[in-house]
């Protein structure tokens, strides 16, 4: 068994290989940058959603002890459509490399057959292969890595159009253990977890938590649709995912990620990290 990782050296993946590395089960990541995102000692090839001629590279590579690839962690591209690349890819490793199970990581908004990648979600099931589809809220390395790093650095401020939505707020570690679980549990996978943090919390609540956390205040600061889309351009964002990131937003604002359960824990066996805590570990990202 070998694990193929797309999403190369990601928040989700680099977590997951790291898991796979301590377990001594052999793991490929993949992305278009290739070994130069990789951390030294982890295997990487190049690969690109967008480009099909380099779908066969990852099969081509050769694991220590001759391991072929059975399990694919599959990461969309930040495409508007990603199902046409995603499914042509997983016809092929199906078809021409027998990969047995795929892990599909999605927002919280996607239903099977839906939008985004709920039509890779449909073809997975249609194409009868094992699957497991992780549809995580939103990350607690928005915080840490993505969108309100700089500015958290730089101002002590983080801009949403969030408002006073609640969500529960997961950590990539959380994701990342569920995802090394269904990819490599003896048990046929077919299923499809929620994966929420421990607790609902507001933008505001986390601006204190990060403050309390950080010793210094950490303000957020409330934005209409319009301006937040702006904002996200001003940033370097595509125009597409600016507008993309921000209707997320102003649904959070609605409510639609106020839900709670215990999937984490009963995959993991053990509760998701609190923000308080994955503060702690992560304080040196803000200085
Ligand atoms: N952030 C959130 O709050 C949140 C919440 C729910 C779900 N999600 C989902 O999480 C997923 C992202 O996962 P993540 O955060 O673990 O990953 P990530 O940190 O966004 O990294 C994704 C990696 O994919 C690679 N990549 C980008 N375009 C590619 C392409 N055309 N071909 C091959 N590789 C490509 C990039 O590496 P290279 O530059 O080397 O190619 C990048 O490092 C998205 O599907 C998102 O919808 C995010």
């Amino acid at each position: 068994m070998a694990i193929l990782l797309t999403g190369g050296a990601g928040k989700t993946s680099i977590r997951v290989a790291s898991l796979l590395q301590d377990a001594k089960v052999p793991f490929l990541l993949a992305s278009r940058r290739g070994q130069a995102a990789a951390p030294e000692g982890m295997p990487a090839v190049k690969f690109d959603w967008l480009n099909p001629s380099s779908y066969d590279d990852p099969f081509k590579y050769r694991f220590p002890e001759q391991e072929k690839i059975s399990a694919v962690y599959l990461i969309s591209p930040e495409i508007p459509d990603p199902p046409p690349p995603m499914n042509a890819f997983i016809d092929l490793a199906v078809e021409k490399h027998q990969v047995k199970r795929f892990v599909l990581l999605a927002g919280n908004s996607v239903e099977k057959g839906s939008h985004h990648v709920g039509k890779v979600w449909q073809h997975l099931v249609d194409i009868g292969v094992e699957y497991c589809v992780v549809r995580a809220t939103w990350f607690m390395e928005r915080m840490s890595e993505q969108e309100h790093l700089t500015t958290i650095k730089n101002e002590d401020k983080f801009y949403t159009a969030c408002g006073d939505g609640k969500a529960p707020f997961i950590s990539a570690i959380d994701i990342a253990a569920v995802a090394f679980h269904a990819l490599t549990d003896k048990a046929p996978q077919h299923c499809d977890y929620r994966l929420l943090g421990p607790e609902l919390l507001s933008y505001d609540e986390i601006g204190v938590k990060l403050s309390n956390g950080l010793g210094r205040k950490i303000e957020h600061v409330r934005l209409s649709a319009e301006d937040n889309v702006q904002r996200y351009i001003e940033a370097g964002f595509p125009e597409q995912y600016a507008a993309l990131l921000t209707r997320l937003e102003t649904m959070t604002a609605q409510g639609t990620e106020e839900r709670m359960n215990s999937d984490v824990e009963k995959v993991t066996g053990r509760p998701p990290i609190t923000f308080d805590d994955w503060v702690q570990l992560h304080k040196s990202a803000w200085r």
